[in-house]
């Protein structure tokens, strides 16, 4: 059994909507307004309430936090700021108990550099680990070669102790990893072992696609300049790797999953990252980030994702996430905007995942200078959770390691709940829609001819089956279909069915 289900099984992540948590934003319970594990289990009810079917973790082990938790110092425990590691296993556990399945965030493209890994390989040229990073000598002016890092200067940062370069393709605090030595392969083999013995369901690995590299580690074409690595690095090397990581998981019982992020822009491209069912069971596909906001983008979007990934590789969607600006700030502010997006991301064929807050349809906070921290500018996104309405909005402190975001009290998940209006009750509605039918949550989609400013497509599984209109239109728009269909959900609120489409509203229609 490879974990991946057969033709006639489908495993549980195909039919599931992921909730992504960023912890040091969702709820704090200490007092020292960063968010915890336990301000989590706190708030498992709202999740279970909302009808997600799985949480996605973002790292909260050991960590000096120059990134965040992405600079990881022990993957084996969790940093004091988050709580303990009985806490995880109560987290793991609590949710378990109200039917949602965890997944946490591996980081295996690097560590941070007080990991005793990198403390041992940076200590002498002899060092034990040494090969467990990359090192090498400069060339004559400047670093080993022409590699750029994310956040800005060269991937190399020159090391007086031994007087050699080592990588990094995000910050000097986050040497890479040097998976063509085996005893790194091992040894975050093992790391897996550890989570997935606690009982974790599966993985979201961070930069999977960056993994493998050729040890010669050659220039980048001077064409494309200080491009950082990201977004082009694409070695084979890679494949192997998760091949390896995908045995791992799969030797455990209960479809335990991983989706990797990739961070290529052509699907064709990330299509590779799912081998033959033997490699990542879902890569993200960041597209949907940087599309248009009209129809026939959307339209082609839909086009070339089924196209390109075709009947083995399982789709993914997101708008959102602790990375970017939040769809609904990149839309414009536009509520009307927003909730026809979550219509589009819970309703296309694939995995939906969302980011904590778009429930409630927050915008990015807009963060004063001097309380800008992160090194990549995403700070906005990151916004804290408000939970009431009044000040502080439910954490124990008023004003928390970022600031709120815009309209934090009308947008305050208990404001929300006791609306019926709200988009906390619009993606509550699409999320019972989506479990209660196998067309939205499996079934084959089939987009189909509409008139200009509409994205018309068909789910369908065996007799079950939906049709979603999407507007994308600053008028109203009358839609030609033929009697027979009801509204399930509409994005602009309860109305009927009439044909018509409000401006950009989207539509989910049942037969009648
Ligand atoms: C992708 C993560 O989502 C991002 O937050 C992080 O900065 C980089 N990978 C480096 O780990």
């Amino acid at each position: 059994m490879n974990g991946d289900g057969d033709e006639t099984r489908s495993p549980w992540w195909r039919g599931a909507v992921v909730y992504q948590i960023y912890p040091r934003s969702f709820l704090d319970t200490s007092g020292d307004g960063v968010g915890d594990l336990r301000g989590i289990i706190s708030r498992l009810d709202h999740l279970a309430r909302l009808g997600v079917d799985a949480i996605w973790i973002s790292p909260f082990y050991r960590s000096p936090m120059a990134d965040f938790g992405y600079d990881v110092s022990d993957y084996c425990d969790v940093d004091p700021i988050f709580g303990t590691l009985e806490d995880a296993d109560r987290l793991i556990a609590a949710a378990h108990d109200r039917g949602l399945r965890v997944l946490v965030d591996w980081v295996p493209n690097h560590t941070s550099d007080r990991h005793p890994w990198f403390v041992d390989s940076r200590s002498s040229r002899d060092a034990v680990r040494r090969d467990w990073y990359f090192w090498r000598d400069g060339r004559e002016d400047g670093p080993p070669n022409n590699w750029w890092a994310v956040f800005g200067g060269p991937a190399w940062t020159y090391d007086d102790r031994t007087g050699q370069w080592y990588l990094h393709l995000f910050l000097p605090q986050q040497p890479d990893l040097n998976w063509g030595n085996p005893e790194v392969v091992a040894s975050m083999h093992d790391v897996l072992r550890f989570w997935l013995d606690r009982g974790v369901d599966g993985f979201r690995i961070d930069v999977a696609h960056l993994i493998g590299k050729d040890p010669a580690l050659p220039d980048q074409p001077a064409a494309l300049g200080q491009l950082d690595r990201v977004g082009i690095h694409n070695d084979p090397r890679t494949h192997l790797l998760l091949r390896g990581i995908r045995r791992v998981v799969d030797s455990y019982p209960g479809e335990r999953v991983t989706v990797g992020e990739v961070n290529l822009h052509e699907t064709s491209a990330i299509r590779a990252y799912y081998g033959q069912r033997d490699e990542l069971h879902m890569a993200f596909n960041f597209l949907p980030l940087s599309v248009e906001w009209t129809a026939a983008a959307w339209r082609d979007l839909i086009e070339t994702v089924e196209r390109e990934l075709g009947p083995g590789a399982w789709p993914t969607w997101v708008l959102s996430n602790h990375d970017t600006r939040r769809h609904r700030t990149r839309l414009g502010g536009d509520e009307r905007r927003a909730r026809a997006a979550a219509v589009l991301l819970l309703t296309l064929r694939g995995t939906p995942f969302m980011y904590q807050g778009e429930e409630l349809g927050l915008e990015d906070a807009d963060v004063p200078e001097e309380r800008r921290v992160d090194p990549g500018g995403r700070d906005g996104c990151r916004a804290p959770i408000p939970w009431t309405p009044e000040r502080g909005h439910g954490w124990p402190v008023e004003d928390p390691w970022l600031p709120w975001p815009p309209e934090a009290g009308r947008r305050s998940v208990e404001a929300e709940r006791d609306d019926p209006g709200s988009m906390f009750h619009l993606y509550r509605a699409l999320l019972i829609e989506r479990r209660s039918s196998p067309a939205l949550s499996q079934g084959e989609i089939r987009v189909e001819p509409s008139p200009g400013g509409i994205l018309a497509y068909e789910r369908r599984a065996g007799d079950d089956v939906r049709q979603v209109l999407v507007s994308f239109a600053d008028r109203e728009l009358d839609v030609p279909l033929e009697h027979g269909w009801t509204a399930s959900v509409r994005s602009a609120g309860e109305a009927p069915w009439d044909g018509r489409l409000q401006p950009n509203e989207a539509v989910v229609l049942r037969p009648r």
